[in-house]
């Protein structure tokens, strides 16, 4: 039976500065105190599986059982329809290690015209997974549909979003007012389907 998330704290599972910010502006609105693993000094678990659901429960799983209280993590990534959905799960990692996202875009810029792809369309995925310390686990996910622009525009957001155009839209992700983002992105869309079944 999906179970309700009562008012309270609630664990953000991610060291990434930029989810924490879009989580808090999902979350606290509906009466949630967002408190991250950065303020917690949680360690970061590896992220083995092969899915976003599979990734997001880790992180979640591994907060709720450091805490002892209920945890919400986001997986997310950019699937490239040319490149047959890549990056993906992937989509941190091929920005290496220190992160550079710039570098991450240039590779898929540099995939795509390796063969000269006329179809740029991409999508964001989240994957919001809520754990609770007693094991109970809800899953929901997300999308947001594009095109990739080269080069990139916008210094608002995070990771890709200076390449992200969202359907219907002109602005990237990284010009576009960061209130205007969070209420159309992947994330958002999740949110969404959480909020339904959870916050209702
Ligand atoms: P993970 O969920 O921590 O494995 O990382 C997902 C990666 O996807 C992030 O590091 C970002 O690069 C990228 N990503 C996820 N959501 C967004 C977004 O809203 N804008 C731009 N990039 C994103």
């Amino acid at each position: 039976m999906t179970r309700i998330l009562g008012k309270g704290r609630l664990v953000a599972a991610t060291h990434n500065k930029g989810k924490v910010k879009e989580l808090k502006d999902l979350f606290e609105p509906a009466g949630l105190e967002v408190v991250s693993a950065i303020d917690l000094d949680l360690p970061e678990p590896e992220e083995t599986e092969l899915t976003f659901a599979g990734n997001a429960l880790i992180k979640a799983r591994a907060a709720a059982k450091a805490t002892g209280e209920p945890a919400l993590s986001d997986d997310s990534g950019l699937e490239v329809t040319a490149l047959g959905g890549m990056p993906g799960v992937h989509t941190a990692i091929w920005a290496g290690e220190p992160r550079d996202f710039y570098k991450a875009m240039e590779k898929v810029e540099s995939l795509l015209q390796d063969i000269d792809a006329t179809d740029r369309s991409a999508r964001f995925v989240s994957t919001l997974a809520v754990v609770w310390p007693d094991g109970h686990e809800e899953v929901f996910e997300g999308t947001v549909e594009g095109d990739l622009v080269w080069p990139p525009r916008g210094d608002k957001g995070f990771g890709y979003d200076p390449v992200f155009i969202a359907k219907g839209e002109t602005e990237t992700f990284g010009e576009m007012d960061p209130k205007k983002k969070h209420a159309m992105s992947h994330r958002a869309d999740a949110f969404a389907k959480l909020k339904a079944a959870l916050l209702s």
